[in-house]
């Protein structure tokens, strides 16, 4: 059964299954149909199902050639029926991992495709899960689920766990070159995720377990998170003292070991950074332990939004006007620079708080034409020498790259940076930053 899937994936005659192709999954289908395999996409999205079908990619690092050269080549299609993971020698799970309300995990999705997965499984699949969760899903929820139907982990079918580390606009690491880790329930399942993702990838870490591969994922981030919140607190420091934190920054990255630059903004958005440190924190939790680092810096960068406000309103103060009723222009609303996604992006904290206090609030974002916030409509408006000049302040939430810069410093009364986008214009009074 071994070396039948091996030989199988090595000669690329396996049929290769993902589950829900959005910004994790599409990319990686690509790749594998690039290098040869037969792909078969799985989403509950028909919208999503029907683009790609037609050769269009939805998501920007996707070009959208890449997608219709691997369609109507035959070797990536996509569809809703899930009895066709039948077929599959592969199984990949992209599924998204939420969080609830309470903050709390939400595996939902994960339950759904494990229980898709079973109901179709059968001798020889190698089922992989990619979607950032707690350290012990794979082994708590997915092993029970389709290791509990006579079929023995490591003999008749594989279970591993490999962390998604894309990285959405970076345009110098893109799925096949971000050295992947696996581990798996056995010793055979990481050897067969280790022999599947060499196909596409340069450099594959196996890791001890399931558990471990969870956790590298969650350190990752968790440390991401954490960083952000000293250097923002850093940020909130150096305003009270009147230092430059960008000029601090630029310094200290000359030191060539021991220090890594991160960098202040408004806030941290986007589907990893706000959310999977609370996978941790919670499961940290069913062990009696709590996770402080995690905590602060939630409470440091969960502030940020308001005090982008606050720092709105000293400016306009400074200037004898009040925010009731002043003109805002947000520039930027994505949760980071040239991507279009506004999953728990700052802005709309920043947003509903201007609102709240009845200042006129509108936007420019070259990649993202409206959205909705609490039942408002916001279309975006061009970035014009007269939408610049007619308003009371500029704020930039996010420095997108094709963004005219000098057009804002130069029309702007006054110019809230959150990001030192302006670093170019020295001097310039009207301008304020983070
Ligand atoms: N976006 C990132 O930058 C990134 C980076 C690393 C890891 N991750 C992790 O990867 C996972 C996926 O994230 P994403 O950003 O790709 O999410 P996404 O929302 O862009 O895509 C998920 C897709 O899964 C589909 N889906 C949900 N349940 C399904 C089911 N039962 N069957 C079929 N399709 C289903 C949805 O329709 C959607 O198209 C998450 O756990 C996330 O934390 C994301």
């Amino acid at each position: 059964m071994i070396n039948n899937l091996k030989s199988k994936i090595t000669d690329k005659s396996a049929n290769i299954g993902i589950i829900g192709l959005g910004y994790v999954g599409l990319p990686l289908a690509v790749e594998f149909a690039k290098a040869g395999f037969s792909v078969t996409g799985f989403d509950n999205d028909s919208v999503k199902v029907s683009e790609i079908n037609k050769g269009a990619s939805y998501i920007p690092d996707v070009p959208s050639k890449d997608v219709k050269d691997i369609v109507s080549s035959g070797k990536l299609s996509v569809t809703s029926d899930k009895s066709l993971l039948n077929k599959m020698d592969v199984i990949i799970i992209c599924v998204p991992t939420p969080l609830r309300k309470t903050k709390e995990p939400d595996i939902s999705f994960i339950l759904q495709a494990a229980e898709d997965i079973n109901s179709n499984l059968r001798k020889g699949q190698l089922v992989i899960l990619e979607s950032t969760t707690y350290p012990g899903t794979t082994e708590e929820v997915i092993l029970p689920k389709l290791g509990g139907n006579g079929l023995k982990v490591g003999k008749d079918i594989f279970i591993a766990f490999s962390p998604e580390r894309v990285d959405p606009g970076n345009k110098k690491y893109k799925t096949k070159d971000i050295p992947k880790v696996v581990g798996g329930v056995t010793e055979v399942c990481t050897e067969l995720a280790k022999v599947l993702y060499s196909q596409i990838i340069k450099e594959v870490i196996p890791v001890s377990s399931t558990r471990s591969a969870e956790m590298v994922k969650l350190l990752e981030n968790t440390y991401r998170i954490v960083n952000i919140g000293l250097i923002n607190e850093i940020a909130l420091l150096c305003n009270k003292m009147d230092v430059d934190v960008w000029e601090i920054i630029n310094a200290a990255k000359t030191k060539p070991f021991g220090f890594m630059p991160f960098y202040p903004g408004p806030g941290v958005g986007g589907h990893c950074i706000s959310t999977d440190p609370h996978y941790l924190s919670w499961k940290a939790r069913t062990y009696g332990f709590e996770t402080r680092f995690i905590e602060l810096a939630e409470k440091i960068n969960s502030s940020m939004p308001h005090y982008v406000v606050d720092r709105i309103i000293d400016g306009l103060n400074s200037q004898k006007k009040p925010l009731k009723g002043s003109k805002i222009l947000i520039v930027g609303v994505t949760y980071k620079k040239d991507i279009s996604d506004m999953r728990e992006s700052p802005s709309l904290a920043v947003i509903n708080s201007l609102i709240e206090k009845e200042a006129k609030v509108q936007y420019h974002d070259p990649l993202v034409s409206n959205f909705e916030i609490d039942g408002l409509s916001l279309n975006s408006i061009d970035l014009t020498k007269e939408s610049v000049s007619s308003s009371d302040c500029v704020v930039i939430i996010t420095d997108h790259t094709v963004l005219d810069y000098k057009l804002i410093a130069e029309n702007a009364n006054l110019v809230l940076d959150t990001r030192n986008a302006l670093k170019a214009f020295k001097g310039n009074a009207k301008i304020i930053k983070l």
